[in-house]
């Protein structure tokens, strides 16, 4: 009996969908967004047919788990190139093991425990496209993450109010969060212009593309307007029917799609420390809107 067949015959009570022809499992594990992906060594160069499958998967479900993947910082960036080129950045940042890779710190008080629903770094022109994150220290319990499908949220929308959010744009900034940030001169702020509904580049669907971390407002809106569109916006998305999470045990690894979704960290574990290792795919992929 094969490792796939075996698995296959061990979870089959639980298994939703089987992805052939290459044998491994694909584990929905809520209707909208969230696949556990079983049967795949990361480690392993992947052939171009399984590559291909992973990244439909992805386009699809939002976001894929991996489970005992235990991958080195450069494993991970090689894992990476399977959805794209990875992003290597010019500077070691501090504490990054390798160029490319970066660590997601529970003791980095603003970056590491972000428990706000949000899409990374959305106030830049183009956006963080595909995320990988692997488990690398964990607190005893808590610290899961939380996704939400942003493109769900958009098609169970009421046809009116779907209408209204394809025409609009909104305003994503950094708020600046330390003195240090408050004498930065102006010109440091990031910030975008986006559509309020975005659509994907490679599957044509639309999503609502706002976020409660970075988003400011909607243009062309009176303020308590634009406050009461976003907050009705972000209640809709964050729905539970709408989300899907990850406990995370060591060497477990999420690769998701920034364009589509939202996240969220949840911050329940106190002092304990918590350590992520993180990757991306660099696309340059500026949000496009319906009427753009
Ligand atoms: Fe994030």
């Amino acid at each position: 009996m094969t490792i796939a067949n075996r698995i296959a015959h061990e979870y089959a009570p639980l298994l939703t969908q089987r992805v052939e022809p290459d044998g491994f499992l694909a584990h929905h594990l809520s209707p909208f967004i969230g696949t556990e992906v079983i049967g795949i060594d990361l480690k392993q160069t992947q052939s171009e047919a399984v590559a291909e499958q992973l990244r439909q998967l992805l386009r699809d479900r939002g976001v894929l788990f991996f489970r005992d993947q235990h991958l080195s910082a450069e494993q991970q960036l090689a894992a990476t190139a399977i959805w794209g080129p990875p992003r290597i950045n010019d500077s070691y940042r501090e504490g990054s093991p390798h160029p490319g890779v970066g660590i997601v710190d529970s003791i980095q008080e603003i970056a590491g425990r972000v428990s706000r629903w949000h899409a990374d770094v959305t106030a830049a022109q183009a956006p963080s496209t595909i995320r990988l994150l692997q488990a690398i220290e964990l607190p005893p319990h808590g610290g899961d993450t939380h996704w939400a499908s942003t493109e769900a949220a958009y098609e169970r929308l009421s046809p009116a109010l779907k209408e209204l959010a394809d025409d609009l744009t909104a305003i994503h900034n950094i708020t600046p969060v330390t003195l240090e940030d408050f004498r930065k001169p102006r010109s440091k702020f990031q910030w975008a212009e986006h559509p309020v509904v975005r659509v994907h580049p490679e599957t044509g669907r639309r999503s609502l593309f706002v976020n409660p971390r970075f988003t400011r407002e909607i243009v062309g809106l009176k303020p308590h307007e634009s406050a009461d569109l976003l907050e009705l916006f972000y209640n809709h998305i964050v729905l539970p029917e709408h989300t899907t999470r990850i406990q995370w045990r060591l060497g477990s690894l999420a690769v998701w799609d920034n364009r589509s979704s939202l996240h969220y960290a949840a911050d329940d574990y106190g002092s304990a420390r918590r350590r992520l290792q993180s990757t991306s795919v660099e696309l340059n992929d500026r949000p496009v809107g319906v009427r753009s």
